[in-house]
């Protein structure tokens, strides 16, 4: 399986911030947005991956993020030159996909809980067609709506309906077998202009392709579209790791523990970044596990 992040777009709603400067390159407290998606993919086992955003911004993450090696994985990189819609991801990430099924995260997407893995695991193991996940939240309006029967079969997916007909929504991390290509081929502008994602999915739930499944209580699916959404989701991240120990999206460890790099690569990794709390923490994982 491929990953795509979908890291473009003008983040208008967070301006001053990101005039200058991509919106999935600010600090959620201690590391890039970014890299909460990437982790993602990591925890997936996906290894090969693909980050697509902006003429100007594709620069700066492949500065951030290099070609993958010292993760011990592929990264790969594509321009967008607009902000077309999401399902423009697998147009322009025709050639990386391949014949290969593919998982896409929106960069600005955050995930954190109990089982990650595990979700992971079993939307790829099971994988028939297309796998997204409802998730319940108060201000349904914004996001991509479930509409359920009394079965809790799903009868539709609405893009930011005036009246939600429930308050799940579809969060930005989805799994697709290769018809997605085609699908996204095919997908018309909306009203918005945009080729939407809601439509891909649509296309999979006529054909009884698409399966949603309900992530739990345990889950938390952090929004960082505002700068109030940000600061919460920092301190998130900043209560989970002070209170624990154990870091949030440190993609070094998530590769380690993967067995992507070897301890010795994770030791020469946290040394590089030996002046944070974040390299002394990947440094602290080496040795422990060196000492054993
Ligand atoms: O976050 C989940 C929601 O994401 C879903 O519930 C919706 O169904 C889905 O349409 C999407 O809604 P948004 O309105 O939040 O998407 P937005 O346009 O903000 O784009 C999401 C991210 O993708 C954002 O960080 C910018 C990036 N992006 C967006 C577009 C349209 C791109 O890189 N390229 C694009 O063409």
């Amino acid at each position: 399986m491929k990953g795509i992040i979908l890291a473009g777009g003008h983040g208008t709603r967070l301006y001053p911030m990101t005039q200058a400067v991509s919106k999935q390159l600010l600090p959620i407290y201690d590391k890039p947005m970014v890299y909460y998606p990437l982790s993602m993919l990591l925890l997936a086992g996906i290894r090969d991956v693909l980050i697509i955003s902006t003429p100007n911004d594709t620069p700066m993450y492949e500065r951030l993020l290099g070609d993958g090696s010292r993760l011990g994985v592929s990264i790969f990189y594509k321009v967008q030159d607009t902000p077309r819609g999401l399902a423009d991801a697998f147009i322009l990430g025709v050639d990386f996909i391949g014949e290969d099924s593919v998982c896409l995260i929106l960069g600005d997407n955050i995930f954190y809980g109990q089982n990650m893995t595990g979700v992971l695991k079993d939307a790829i193991n099971n994988l028939d067609g297309a796998t997204v996940f409802g998730y319940p939240v108060k201000n349904p309006k914004e996001f991509g709506v479930v509409e359920f029967d009394e079965n809790h079969n799903v009868i539709s997916i609405e893009e930011k309906p005036e009246k939600p007909k429930s308050n799940y929504v579809v969060p930005g991390l989805y799994f697709y077998n290769n018809q997605v290509v085609e699908i996204a081929k095919r997908v018309k502008p909306s009203a918005r202009g945009e080729i939407e994602i809601t439509s891909v999915n649509n296309a999979y739930l006529d054909m009884g392709k698409l399966k949603v499944s309900l992530l739990g209580r345990g889950t938390a699916w952090l929004d960082t579209g505002t700068p109030q959404g940000m600061l919460k989701a920092a301190e998130y991240v900043e209560a989970v790791q002070s209170r624990q120990g154990y870091y949030v999206s440190c993609i070094e460890e998530i590769a380690w523990r993967r067995g992507f790099i070897s301890t010795e690569q994770l030791l020469k990794l946290g040394k590089e970044l030996q002046t944070t709390d974040y390299g002394k923490y990947i440094i602290s994982l080496a040795e422990e596990a060196m000492s054993q």
